[in-house]
């Protein structure tokens, strides 16, 4: 049996967590879940799991039942549990993440600001203890996947696959004029609202190629990305000698987060798998990075190192905000995060206050200068 602490319960990874778990009520049991102010959902989910531990950020708004309050660090160090499902979003996983992995526990991480912030700390911090990192997004879960079996050496390449996000082909002027609303409308599967507007921006993908790198080891110059609309290859690795491994499956978040549970077994899941009877015609292009300028601010932060990938979420994370609530245009989130990296100070991103602290300077930042930097 698995026994399973899920961080973020309540969000598009949670809930689809919890649907595994429901699934493979046999493997998996869930002993904690945490939520950020969700508690109605909350409730309903700790009714039916029954879990001995859980956390809310309004503890006083939660029908906890017999579920005993803890912080996430004194859960995620919790001797009953074996797996930390980390489904937060932004910085909120770090710390967790941090404690899970120091006591051992192996942490199937979706929450991937926690890998662009701190991979090196991440990867140390797994080595010290022996404990293992098993990617939940799908692209790094498919790379993790086709890297299975294989010799480190023989990689030749990481092919990251973009969507390209529901603006693709619009001009610069209709980006100008992109509402919050069209933005949350992702053309694949509905996921939650910071992920969906940086996965239009691209800096998502940004994000995905820091994390490759600190999740396997593997030079920035030994990552690409490939547009590829259908979002059937989540991603691809290919070897010296010229063969390329592809995983393909349908767009359902569902199948990663169910291998990270039962890997190396595979075992039906909750959904229908992927439909051959159907005929789909598979296109790779490469990006253009002038139209959607966030791909190219993020990578150029993962190079640089340091404190900028954590100002990087930091200045994203509020720029992204600032969007949904209308105050700032979409081309905008880019420029104010890319002039927000260019005023970082940074520092060595050795310890989790220079992290922490970087994230909210960048923050800060964007709030406070957005106006200024708009007009600029
Ligand atoms: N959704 C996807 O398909 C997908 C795919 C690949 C990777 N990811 C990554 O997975 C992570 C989660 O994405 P998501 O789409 O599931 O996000 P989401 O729907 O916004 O869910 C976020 C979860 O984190 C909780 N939370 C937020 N702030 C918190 C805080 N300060 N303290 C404690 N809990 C907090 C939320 O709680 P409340 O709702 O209760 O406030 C919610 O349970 C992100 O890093 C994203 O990039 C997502």
């Amino acid at each position: 049996m698995n026994r399973v602490a899920l961080l973020g319960s309540t969000g598009s990874i949670g809930t689809q967590t919890l649907e595994v778990a429901r699934h493979l009520r046999e493997q998996v049991k869930v002993v904690a879940l945490t939520s950020g102010r969700n508690a109605q959902l909350l409730s309903l989910q700790l009714n039916e799991f029954q879990p001995r531990l859980y956390h809310s950020l309004v503890p006083e708004e939660v029908a906890s039942g017999q579920s005993i309050l803890r912080t996430p660090e004194e859960i995620v160090a919790d001797h009953q549990i074996d797996t930390v499902i980390v489904a937060t979003a932004g910085s909120a996983g770090l710390k967790p993440t941090l404690t899970a992995l120091a006591h051992g526990k192996t942490v199937a991480l979706a929450n991937k600001e926690v890998m662009v912030m701190a991979g090196s700390m991440v990867m140390e911090s797994a080595r010290c203890t022996g404990a293992t990192v098993v990617p939940i997004d799908s692209e790094h879960n498919a790379i993790w996947q086709c890297l299975r079996g294989e010799e480190r050496d023989s990689v030749q390449r990481i092919l990251l696959t973009a969507s390209g996000g529901p603006f693709w082909t619009y001009s610069e002027e209709q980006l100008k004029a992109v509402t919050a609303r069209e933005a949350l409308a992702h053309p694949v599967w509905p996921m939650g609202p910071k992920v969906t507007i940086d996965s239009a921006t691209l800096i998502n993908k940004g994000l995905e190629i820091i994390e490759a790198h600190w999740l396997f080891d593997m030079p920035y110059k030994q990552i690409q990305v490939l547009l590829h609309p259908q979002c059937l290859v989540h991603s691809m690795v290919e070897f010296v000698d010229g063969s390329v491994k592809a995983q393909i499956s349908s767009p359902d978040m569902t199948l990663p987060i169910q291998y990270a549970l039962t890997y190396p077994d595979r075992v039906r899941g909750p959904r229908r798998p992927f439909a051959w009877d159907t005929l789909y015609t598979l296109t790779f292009a490469e990006v253009d990075t002038n139209r959607f300028p966030g791909l190219r601010i993020a990578c150029e932060a993962g190079y640089a190192g340091k404190t900028y990938p954590a100002a990087l979420c930091g200045a994203d994370d509020a720029a992204v905000r600032l969007f949904l609530h209308g105050a700032i245009e979409f081309p905008q989130v880019a420029r104010l995060v890319e002039h927000t990296i260019a005023a970082h100070s940074p520092c060595d991103a050795t310890t989790l206050e220079a992290v922490l602290g970087a994230e909210a300077w960048a923050r800060d930042y964007v709030l406070t200068n957005h106006t200024k930097i708009r007009t600029t």
